[in-house]
């Protein structure tokens, strides 16, 4: 189990991954408006287009979670509710920002929705600073809607990760491994900040 691209198979299962976690963090900070306006179709309209671009984890047709880059921002970060806490949180970051790097791309950046706390704290955790906070526009069926949101950004450097493979090891320790989790298979050395 590594990360990796996602597939087909994947688009409906990471559109529910996606529409369900949106609705965990979400319902009670945003405008109903805008949440009237995000149906499950509109994910799976969304992870379609997005599917080249989404890399994953787990096994095909039943993601844990994702995240989608978009040019110099980490535009989503989803991991299933089940295993929320776990570590897989900071293997796609991890991933994201190796993905990141890769591309040149040296201080990304990415917007949390103001009072997703659980969220924030993950990003701080992972080492990102809050720069800000602004409204941006967010796509919508058919338009944008302004939201209010927190703006993180974080230098990345190539050093390895403390904090990544601490959390790494705690997902994949040894008694808890399976056959289908070699840790040889978890992915690329995770990079962190400055
Ligand atoms: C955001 C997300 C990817 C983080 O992954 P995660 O596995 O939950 O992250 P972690 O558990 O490692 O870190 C979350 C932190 O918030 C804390 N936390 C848990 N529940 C919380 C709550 N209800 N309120 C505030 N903090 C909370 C955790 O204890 C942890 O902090 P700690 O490690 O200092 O104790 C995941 O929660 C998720 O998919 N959420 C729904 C979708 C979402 O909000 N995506 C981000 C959009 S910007």
């Amino acid at each position: 189990m590594g990360i990796r691209t996602a597939q087909t198979r994947d688009i409906g299962p990471l559109a529910r991954l996606w529409w369900q976690g949106w609705r965990d963090a979400h319902l009670p900070i945003v405008p109903k408006a805008l949440v009237a306006r995000r149906t499950l179709d509109s994910f799976i309209v969304r992870m379609a287009l997005a599917l080249p671009h989404i890399r994953t984890v787990g096994p095909v047709g039943e993601p844990l979670g994702f995240h989608l880059l978009k040019g110099d921002e980490l535009h989503q970060l989803y991991v299933e509710e089940e295993m929320r806490g776990a570590g897989v949180a900071a293997l796609l970051m991890a991933d994201a920002e190796d993905r990141l790097l890769e591309a040149g791309i040296m201080t990304p950046w990415l917007a949390c929705a103001v009072g997703n706390v659980r969220a924030a704290r993950f990003y701080k955790k992972a080492g990102w600073a809050l720069a800000g906070t602004q409204t941006m526009p967010t796509e919508i069926p058919g338009g944008w809607f302004p939201l209010k949101v927190w703006r993180y950004e974080k230098r990345l450097s190539a050093a390895p990760s403390a904090w990544g493979a601490a959390a790494e090891a705690e997902l994949f320790r040894p008694s808890e491994r399976t056959a289908e989790a070699p840790r040889a298979d978890i992915g690329a050395a995770p990079r962190t900040i400055m």
